[in-house]
């Protein structure tokens, strides 16, 4: 078994060589952290056994270069090579975020099946990814990289990515080891600030932060990464609640736990320890397997084990968890398996998976407003006006976290796609404005373009680099003068469709306000283009809802759905008489959890509940009708929320516990059913149990978490 085998290898390893496994280096080439240039020839460390994996290295050719150098140590050890696969390897996908929003959980199973049998393709052994941090703060530049607010969508969206990922198992040739990460909270950071503090109560962690990482682990997931931040004053990399109590214990998680880079001597700066050697102490002995990029284990784990600061034994663990792996993988039957130029040349780019993003894209386009029907737009449209900063980009379609070996003339800008979409329309184009340039010098020429079309389609938003990480924003409105250039067209009288493209939801007040159709498109990937014309023109209707709350303003921040009643909640926007309210801005968000409008209507009807109260370990069926009524084909994500309404601790006026999502035809019903257990009625109380309490609930079913159309109530006895 593979156990015995590491058992064996283990026992001919020296304490130099298991501690050189526990090593990761950055290759030679594509940072994503603060370089180090303190180890010399890199192949040379690895000749001499004191790496146990590679990030930033990719390709048959470059992997294989580093994998031989591997194969020169004493005891020939693979490497394992990791990359930063976040959406799509070579045919990029629309961002994490994006892809929530389509709520179509086997769609994001094929985008991250695809991403992976390509990065493996490419020499890739393991993917940082997925994210699976919960995000409530808009500001936090790394909120593209997840699936948005909800712990429960979140988590079905870490199996579904984790499963796409590892595909039918390690050792597959199209399977790349899965990394659940930031472990944890990381979403939390204080201000939106990335790498910030985390402060928070155990039972938000439990309830919030860490369902959909638990999710990662029940889906098999290979390995899990630290995050930056510290937790309450621990920072996670040293963290032994986190990885000894909860993930190793609890949880009982076989895999292994890399840090983020430098995280773990990052901890001096945290104030955490005083050097190094302290680092690396507190780092192994909490459960952080590999270090990567602090160099804390290489120089320190020698010297702590002499100084029985350190046992063998954690290191023993820690060396087996990693071995495990890549024996998992068939890295020793052939550690040149994923390396094979053919196979990487067939791979890559196959017809098949450009289908995959285009469908991943069409599906992450959230309708946000459509006033009169406006979209879609008339293939007999004579002229169409096509105004922006983002109305030709292309590289910029692939937003951050996008590898760079795609070719970049396959990507489809919004005017490629518009132009084989109405091949017979006239396309007027002009910039108008830069992206976050206060120039106003386009603004006419904009303007004289716009006057001479049938319609208007202004493409809009952030620089891609504008959200990833690092890249926190504490004013997240559409940058520039970009809205004053759509005040600018909108006077023109024509009728205006703006498409924001964005890795976060941004304040567009005047925008949501005035402009009467507005398509949240993301950073939709390769098939943008194709993907924002079939939209347009209503090849394909829009389905998506938002992962995500979009606030009015920085000053709601953080806003979500799911949150507590207070003693004094306000009934409407308007209700300041000593509420919980603001003075000068309402308590709703401009756009909610769970919005996204399509071009047909549908209507939610005939709510049966089996029985109106349960005893703990029955349930209640529950069913309705959900008819299209409208005149185009579409999908609805109906969307099944709960409310505990007495309980102690309190719980949120709103909890989403299920969503089906349904395709009909025009005039087609379907009847939706749902099942309310004792799992749906569960919750931390303030021992960390997971208990249930009998009472009253309300149940409410609807097409957005602001936008209930059935309710009744029942009870827990
Ligand atoms: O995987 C990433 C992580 O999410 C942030 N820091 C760098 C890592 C490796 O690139």
């Amino acid at each position: 078994t593979v156990q015995q085998k590491v058992e064996v290898l283990v026992k001919k390893m020296t304490l130099a060589e298991k501690i050189g496994q526990l090593n990761q280096y950055n290759g030679d080439w594509d940072a994503t952290g603060p370089v180090t240039k303190d180890v010399g020839n890199k192949l040379d460390a690895i000749k001499r056994g004191e790496v146990g994996s590679i990030l930033n290295i990719t390709g048959v050719k470059h992997t294989r270069v580093f994998q031989e150098a591997a194969m020169q140590s004493r005891l020939k050890i693979p490497l394992l090579f990791g990359q930063d696969v976040i959406h799509g390897y070579s045919i990029t996908f629309p961002i994490p975020l994006a892809e929530a929003a389509s709520w179509d959980l086997p769609a994001i199973e094929r985008s991250a099946r695809v991403a992976a049998t390509e990065a493996a393709a490419g020499g890739v052994h393991w993917t940082f990814a997925p994210m699976v941090d919960i995000a409530r703060d808009p500001r936090w530049g790394r909120v593209m990289e997840g699936a948005g607010e909800d712990p429960y969508l979140g988590s079905l969206i870490a199996g579904a990515r984790v499963r796409g990922f590892q595909g039918k198992g390690l050792g597959n040739l199209d399977a790349v080891m899965a990394c659940a990460k930031h472990f944890t909270a990381y979403g939390a950071a204080i201000g939106g600030r990335d790498y910030n503090s985390v402060d928070m109560s155990l039972r938000t962690l439990w309830e919030i932060y860490l369902p959909p990482f638990k999710a990662a682990v029940d889906a098999g997931a290979a390995t899990f990464m630290n995050s930056f931040n510290d937790l309450n004053g621990t920072p996670a990399s040293a963290n032994s609640y986190l990885m000894r109590d909860i993930l190793k214990g609890k949880w009982g998680f076989k895999g292994f736990v890399v840090s983020d880079w430098g995280s773990i001597g990052e901890m001096i700066n945290h104030g955490y320890v005083k050097d190094n050697y302290e680092a690396a102490k507190a780092s192994i002995n909490a459960g952080s397997d590999m270090d990567m990029e602090s160099r804390s284990y290489i120089n320190n784990l020698a010297k702590l084990v002499a100084d029985k600061k350190v046992s063998v034994v954690v290191i023993d663990d820690a060396v087996k968890r990693i071995l495990t792996k890549k024996f998992e993988m068939g890295l020793f039957d052939d550690p040149y398996r994923f390396c094979n130029a053919d196979r990487e040349n067939s791979v890559l780019n196959a017809p098949a998976h450009i289908a995959a993003a285009k469908d991943m894209a069409d599906k992450s386009i959230v309708l946000l407003k459509n006033e009169n029907n406006l979209l879609p737009l008339s293939q007999n449209l004579s002229s169409i006006a096509l105004i922006g900063p983002l109305v030709k980009s292309k590289a910029e379609m692939k937003g951050f976290w996008a590898q760079n070996i795609g070719d970049e003339s396959q990507i489809v800008s919004l005017y490629e796609g518009m132009q084989q979409a109405a091949p017979k329309a006239n396309l007027l184009y002009a910039k108008g404005c830069a992206i976050t340039d206060t120039s106003k010098a386009g603004f006419d020429e904009a303007y004289k373009t716009a006057m001479q079309a049938d319609v208007v389609v202004m493409a809009m938003g952030e620089r891609p680099d504008m959200t990833g990480e690092a890249k926190s924003r504490s004013n997240i409105h559409l940058p520039g003068v970009q809205e004053e250039l759509i005040q600018k067209i909108m006077a023109t009288g024509k009728p205006v469709v703006v498409l924001l493209m964005s890795g976060r939801p941004m304040v567009f007040d005047w925008t949501a306000d005035h402009v009467p159709a507005i398509l949240y498109t993301w950073w939709l990937g390769n098939q943008a283009g194709t993907a924002m014309a079939d939209v347009l023109f209503g090849k394909y209707n829009p389905g998506a809802k938002l992962p995500i709350t979009f606030p009015r303003t920085e000053g709601q921040i953080p806003i979500y759905y799911n949150h507590l009643n207070t003693g004094r909640p306000a009934h409407g926007d308007n209700d300041v008489n000593y509420t919980s309210a603001y003075i000068d801005l309402p308590n709703s968000p401009k756009f909610a959890f769970g919005h996204g409008l399509s071009y047909t209507t549908f209507k939610y009807s005939n709510l049966k509940l089996s029985k109106k109260s349960m005893r703990k370990d029955g349930s209640i069926t529950v069913t309705f009708d959900l008819q299209n009524t409208g005149k185009y084909a579409g999908e609805e994500v109906a969307q099944f929320y709960l409310r505990d309404l007495v309980s102690q601790p309190v719980r949120p006026v709103k909890e989403l516990k299920g969503f089906e999502k349904v395709s009909l035809q025009p005039g087609e019903t379907k009847t939706i059913t749902f099942t309310i257990n004792k799992q749906k009625l569960s919750f931390y109380n303030d021992q960390l149990q997971w208990i249930t309490q009998p009472g009253d609930f309300r149940l409410m079913i609807g097409s957005a978490s602001d936008d209930i159309r059935l309710e009744d109530g029942f009870t827990l006895m």
